[in-house]
């Protein structure tokens, strides 16, 4: 079984011999700045990965690797329209660089070839990955929903916040590994616990998403940091801050949360007010607790036949990540 660098490698090789089209220029140009900007490729790579760990070779998995992370990129051009960012993967936005109609209309082509890619799957599977696909696809859109939602109310719930994260990120790394499962040849069993690794993986994944968006390097997080305080993104720094520091703290962190025109000091703030009131070290140890149990789902991958040696490993590096 290929390690996971090799098998980066093998998807990023893929990748740059596509072209997904050229005209009309306005079109395609985003399409291809965004995939080619690259981005850590974690989607794809799990899909090849379980396939590989339930025993085919990855090239089996490399049309539905495509299509994972086509429709991740689509995700990643709205999103930055919805959360206005100016960054992405160390570059402008594709809405700031050309402009919102070209962001919307790249990002809906994206979804339409991502579904095409997913469809060359071999016609014993197709219909159920095409399912497993559409219904991770609309769970994004409706947690994409709520993460707006949250943002204008101050009585969103930890479980309400842990619901959104799990529709808008951690399904998605469910269905490239239970769709990845599938086409090495899983067993029922076998691929649910696939997806099951992926969706408390990728809660773990967020939580550190929304920490490094706080608290990142600016120069290796790619991503404008500070961008979820600015626009009060009901984060799980920010959940946890307003429950459980002090009264007078609460009401710096209320006053906060209704100033627009000083970013720079509100953000300081924020962060400050996070750190005194111990709550890095809470989403720490919610992140370890999703670790936790995506490790319990790759034991069962493992009685259900699959070497699941490489995606441990894979578990290690997004434990660690630093972007
Ligand atoms: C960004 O995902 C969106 C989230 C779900 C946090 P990644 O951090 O995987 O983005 P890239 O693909 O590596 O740029
Ligand atoms: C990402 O949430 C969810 C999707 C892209 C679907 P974020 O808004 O936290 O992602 P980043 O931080 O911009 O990558
Ligand atoms: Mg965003
Ligand atoms: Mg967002
Ligand atoms: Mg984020």
């Amino acid at each position: 079984m290929r390690n996971l660098q090799e098998l980066q490698a093998l998807f990023i090789g893929e990748l740059e011999k596509r072209n997904f089209g050229e005209n009309p220029k306005n079109l395609y140009e985003p399409f291809h700045y965004i995939l080619a900007l690259g981005g850590k490729r974690l989607r794809p790579v799990l899909t090849l990965l379980s396939c590989e760990a339930f025993g085919k070779p990855a090239e089996q998995a490399m049309e539905a690797a495509l299509g994972i992370e086509l429709l991740h990129n689509f995700s990643l051009i709205h999103d930055d329209i919805m959360d206005e960012a100016p960054l992405r993967r160390g570059k402008e936005t594709v809405h700031q660089k050309w402009n919102l109609s070209i962001g919307i209309l790249s990002g809906d082509a994206m979804v339409v070839e991502a579904f095409r890619q997913i469809s060359k799957v071999d016609d014993s599977i197709l219909r159920e990955v095409n399912e497993v696909f559409a219904k991770a696809a609309t769970e994004i859109c409706e947690g994409q929903q709520w993460d707006m939602d949250f943002e204008s109310r101050d009585d969103v719930t930890e479980e309400e916040y842990i619901k959104m994260i799990q529709f808008k990120t951690s399904v998605l790394l469910g269905a490239a590994l239970q769709i990845g499962a599938r086409i090495g040849g899983a067993d029922d069993v076998g691929a649910a616990q696939a997806y099951n690794f992926g969706l408390n993986l990728g809660t773990a994944f967020q939580i550190k998403d929304d920490i490094l968006d706080a608290f990142g390097d600016p120069e290796k997080f790619g991503k404008q940091v500070g961008g979820d305080i600015l626009s009060n993104k009901k984060t799980i720094l920010l959940l946890h801050a307003l429950n459980s520091s002090d009264d007078s703290t609460q009401s710096e962190l209320e006053n906060w949360l209704k100033t627009t025109d000083q970013p720079e000091a509100k953000v300081e703030a924020v962060k400050a007010i996070f750190e005194r009131s111990g709550t890095v070290r809470y989403a720490e140890q919610r992140m370890e607790a999703y670790y936790r149990m995506a490790l319990n789902n790759l034991d069962e991958c493992e009685v259900h036949g699959a070497d699941v040696s490489v995606l441990r490993s894979f578990a290690d590096y997004l434990y660690h990540r630093d972007h």
